[in-house]
């Protein structure tokens, strides 16, 4: 099996659709944006220079970001494959990642702009193992997280500004992936403006 890649803006839900794949398909996960937080977090070169793009919703540069997947796909749980969460951003990140890995799928979650703001600014995330809240759309449950040691997590560039910025970088930089891909026959679209249930029954039909 080849890789998959999950694409669409900041918020469309792609960390979450993951999370359930990952479950259907094996493949593990990699986000850029884990990724890059982990780095910020451990205070180590990459992180210092991503955090500065980060904080004002900007796009990390390419060289940075395909240092990190070159040496993340060479780990023994990518030998078969690995499902791309919000990476490649740019057309030179998709051109250099068909030279590292097979690409099968290339899953769009399409969600209009004017949902974008909510969606982002009530996400939470458990710190403990990384399941994905929003306040009003996916509340956690009363009783806690199903890991049983819910700690409340909320991001630095969740906030109204910064999303509008990086919704922007999405529109100038990553949408015109859509073609690049759409003319490798590569393009699925999913309508990402639904109930998470019913997203998930139409990605993993798609890769059945
Ligand atoms: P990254 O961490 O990748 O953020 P993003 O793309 O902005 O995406 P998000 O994680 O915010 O959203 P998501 O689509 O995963 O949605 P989620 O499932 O959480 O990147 C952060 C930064 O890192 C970038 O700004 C950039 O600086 C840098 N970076 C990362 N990768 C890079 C790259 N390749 N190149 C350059 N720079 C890079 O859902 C959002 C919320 O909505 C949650 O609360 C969820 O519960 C809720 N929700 C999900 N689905 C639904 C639904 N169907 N209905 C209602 N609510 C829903």
């Amino acid at each position: 099996m080849g890789s998959i890649v999950l694409f669409g803006p900041p918020g469309a839900g792609k960390g979450t659709q993951a999370q359930r794949i990952m479950e259907h398909t094996g493949l593990p996960q990699v986000s850029t944006g884990d990724m890059l937080r982990a780095a910020v977090k451990a205070g180590t070169a990459v992180g210092l220079e991503a955090k500065s793009y980060m904080d004002r919703g900007a796009l990390v540069p390419d060289d940075v970001i395909l240092a990190l997947i070159r040496d993340r796909i060479k780990e023994a749980d990518a030998s078969n494959g690995v499902m791309f969460d919000g990476f490649p951003r740019t057309i030179p990140q998709a051109e250099a990642l068909s030279e590292l890995t097979e690409i099968t799928h290339v899953l769009a979650i399409e969600v209009p702009d004017e949902r974008i703001v909510e969606r982002i600014c009530g996400r939470s995330t458990c710190g403990h193992c990384g399941a994905v809240y929003h306040d009003t759309f996916n509340p956690v449950p009363s009783e806690g997280c199903s890991c049983g040691h819910y700690q409340e997590k909320r991001r630095a560039d969740d906030n109204e500004s910064t999303v509008l910025s990086r919704l922007s970088a999405y529109h100038e930089q990553t949408a015109p992936l859509a073609n690049w891909y759409e003319s490798r026959d590569l393009f699925y679209r999913v309508n990402g403006d639904r109930g998470i249930d019913e997203i998930t029954q139409d990605l993993l039909a798609v890769l059945n």
